[in-house]
């Protein structure tokens, strides 16, 4: 199985590499992959037993390189099953952390016309302190719009990792029915 990832402040490859820990200990092996290094063949992305996609979200839109690796896995004419995973603030929100609830989960989900075996948003992390002055405002209007903190020292994880646990634990489901006769 292979876990692609696309991350602009880091926080989606700790959501990743935590998955792939929980994986491991589960007894299932998992390679990391992160998408800035590059996209993978199509032949390679074909051969996977199981591709898991785990994205962030800046201004509305699924980082490119995420959505350039489902345009390749789009192409496959035997794809195998897929995993996606979206992380964005909005999913901080009850109700807006599944592909039906989440519209970026769901937008994308429509535009390349994906399938997933399993697909959920998980809340990030804000971290005002860390942003450049632009996004820091943008944020903070955005924030303001949706009840969220302005304090522009705020820094604030939304991730239940529990619940990311609980998605691990899922995944591994899913290999091991892939692998089944
Ligand atoms: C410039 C910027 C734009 C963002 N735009 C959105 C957005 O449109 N919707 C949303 O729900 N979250 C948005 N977020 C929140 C990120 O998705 C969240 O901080 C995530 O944890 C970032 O992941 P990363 O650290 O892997 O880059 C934005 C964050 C930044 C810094």
């Amino acid at each position: 199985m292979d876990i692609y990832y696309a991350t602009r402040d880091g926080h989606t490859r700790r959501i990743a590499s935590h998955i792939g820990a929980r994986l491991s200990e589960l007894g299932v092996d998992a390679r990391l992959r992160d998408l800035a290094a590059g996209l993978p063949a199509a032949a390679e992305l074909a051969a996977s037993s199981l591709v898991v996609v785990i994205a962030a979200v800046r201004y509305g839109r699924h980082l490119p390189d995420a959505e350039r690796l489902l345009a390749v896995y789009r192409t496959l004419p035997a794809p195998p099953r897929l995993v996606l995973l979206s992380i964005n603030l909005t999913a901080r929100k009850p109700g807006k952390d599944t592909a039906q609830g989440n519209a970026y989960l769901r937008k994308l989900i429509a535009r390349y016309g994906l399938a997933p075996a399993f697909a959920a948003a998980i809340a990030g992390r804000l971290d005002y302190p860390l942003y450049g002055w632009f996004d820091r405002q943008m944020i903070r209007f955005i924030m303001l719009l949706t009840g969220g903190p302005t304090d522009p020292r705020a820094q604030v994880e939304y991730t239940a990792w529990p619940r990311v646990d609980d998605i691990a634990g899922r995944i591994a489901l899913l290999h091991s029915t892939d692998l089944s006769p």
